[in-house]
This record gives C-alpha cells, sequence and structure tokens, in this order.
C-alpha cells in the first residue's frame, strides 16, 4: 500500500512555483497576485481562506483578503467583484463557498471574469472544462489528478466510481475522469445521495474518489483488494482532547481500507493541501492570461 501524500507532492508544487516566481522577479516583471472575497464568519471557511492566503506569501505571490461580514447583500458582493473583475493588479480571484442565504450563489459566479476566475467554478470554464478546451480547472479535482499523475497511478480503462456530485468536486472530477488523456480514460459511475445499492458499485471500483463530507462512510466491506482510494471529505469532529476541540475526519475509514488499497490519501494530509497548490498553479496560469503571455 502507498500512501498519496499530498502534503509531500503540495511543497514540492509549491517549491516549482516559487522558482517560476523568481525568475519573474528576476525579469523585473510583477508577481502574480491572488485575491480572496470571504463572506461571514464560518469558522471553517476562514480557516480555509487563510491557508490559501499564507501559501501565496510562501510562494511569493501577491495577495488580498477582502472580509465581507455576514450581513452583506447581494448587490454589495457583486459590486466588490465588479472591482475585483477591473483592478488590472489583480491576476485572480475566487469568493469562498458557501455565501450566506441572503445571497444567490449562481449569480456571484456568473458575475466573476472568466479569465480572473481561478476557482472554474464560471460556467465558461466549466464547459471549456467538459469540452477538453484549455481552462482553470477546479482546484480539488486538479489536486486529485495531479497526485494521480505524480504517483503514476493507473486510470486508463479502469472503472472509477465517484461519490458525490457536488459542483466543487463530484460533478468535475466525474467530467475529469472521463475525459481524454492522462489522468483520464477511466470509465465513469457517479453515485449521489439517490444512489441504490452503493455498496454493489463501490466493489466494482478500481478507482473510489469520495466527496461526500460523512465521517468514515467507505468502509473496508465495500471496497475490493487494490482499490485507489482517494478521500476529499474533511468534517470536523467534536474531539475535547485537541486543542482546537475538533479533529477532521475523512469518508473513508483509513485504518481498514488502507489495508486493501494499493493506493490510499490519508486525511489530512492527502487532497487538502493539493487543493491550495493547485490554486496557486491556477494564478500562475491567470497571470499569464492577464499578461497574454
Ligand atoms: N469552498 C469549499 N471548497 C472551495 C473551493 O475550492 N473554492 C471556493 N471558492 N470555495 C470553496
Amino acid at each position: 500500500m502507498t500512501i498519496l501524500d499530498g502534503k509531500k507532492v503540495s511543497n514540492d508544487i509549491k517549491n516549482e512555483i516559487a522558482a517560476e516566481v523568481q525568475k519573474i522577479k528576476d525579469k523585473g516583471e510583477k508577481v502574480p497576485h491572488l485575491a480572496a472575497i470571504i463572506v461571514g464568519n464560518d469558522g471553517a471557511s476562514l480557516t480555509y481562506v487563510g491557508s490559501k492566503v499564507k501559501a501565496c506569501e510562501r510562494v511569493g505571490f501577491e495577495s488580498t483578503l477582502v472580509q465581507m461580514s455576514n450581513t452583506t447583500s447581494e448587490v454589495e458582493l457583486l459590486e466588490k467583484i465588479k472591482e475585483l473583475n477591473e483592478n488590472p493588479e489583480i491576476d485572480g480571484f475566487i469568493v469562498q463557498l458557501p455565501l450566506p442565504p441572503q445571497i444567490n450563489e449562481q449569480k456571484v459566479l456568473l458575475a466573476v471574469n472568466p479569465d480572473k476566475d481561478v476557482d472554474g467554478f464560471h460556467p465558461t470554464n466549466f464547459g471549456k472544462m467538459a469540452l477538453d478546451m484549455s481552462t482553470f480547472i477546479p482546484a480539488t479535482p486538479f489536486g486529485i489528478l495531479e497526485l494521480l499523475d505524480r504517483y503514476g497511478v493507473e486510470t486508463k480503462g479502469k472503472h472509477t466510481v465517484v461519490i458525490g456530485r457536488s459542483h466543487i468536486v463530484g460533478r468535475p472530477m466525474s467530467i475529469l475522469m472521463g475525459r481524454k488523456g492522462f489522468p483520464g480514460n477511466s470509465t465513469v459511475t457517479l453515485t449521489h445521495s439517490h444512489t441504490k445499492n452503493i455498496t454493489q458499485i463501490t466493489s466494482q471500483a478500481d478507482i473510489i474518489i469520495s466527496a461526500l463530507g460523512v465521517p468514515n462512510f467507505l468502509k473496508a466491506e465495500m471496497v475490493k483488494d487494490d482499490v485507489v482510494v482517494v478521500d476529499v471529505g474533511i468534517t470536523r469532529v467534536t474531539d475535547e482532547t485537541k486543542p482546537r476541540g475538533y479533529r477532521i475526519v475523512g469518508d473513508v475509514d483509513f485504518a481498514n481500507v488502507s489495508q486493501k488499497a494499493s493506493y490510499i490519501t490519508p486525511v489530512p494530509g492527502g487532497v487538502g493541501p493539493m487543493t491550495i497548490a493547485m490554486l496557486l498553479k491556477n494564478t500562475l496560469l491567470a497571470r499569464e492570461r492577464h499578461n497574454n503571455i
């Protein structure tokens, strides 16, 4: 069994990006600049956005954090997005999800300039992804592809089962694994809350990508020997023995499933750090688009 070590790989990628930034600086050019908007004070979202900003510093990017209150109106958020769209200093930006209920998420995603949409959530970019055109691939799916690629995990002709159909992970992942190329060329089954007898499906999978958000959902009895398992779950579970009062638990019963798996991602230290590294990679790409490089 091999651990797909997202912590290590994401560090390698950050080092590669930092070297690119150094080259940009040596040429006397402006370094990439990522902005993030966060609305409200959800603890997990604040942590994720904080990590994104910290990662920018680590590789030498400029970063801007825009914090807006929980009572922000849709109009106010759209105005801020317009400002970032028009600001020539900003190469790319994200609006952290979820948003408070008074704000329509679809309207917000549509308002982001597709050339600055480093999350790849705008329908233009999502459509390009589905049509094999060059675009921003959403950071978590992009990170999973990169992890499979760097460990040389064979995906061609394999049966990939994706659990969960969220717009951020499950849906794009199901498209990407079936695309022509590597990693891809899989036969994909997308499962969700209405799927019947999921064990029958997961037990036939060569590769399982679980993005459900239910702690320890995937058990050893649900998988076959030598399965490749990618765990995207990051649920906070109360744990008074931890300094923060919680621990992060994945979708996979790691202790038992890892006994049968050929490759498996840990939680934490698997997909999570890869997401941030690929957001930085998309920002580098956004800078190139911005400057027509
Ligand atoms: N919320 C959870 N994951 C993500 C992500 O990748 N991007 C944004 N913008 N919000 C998220």
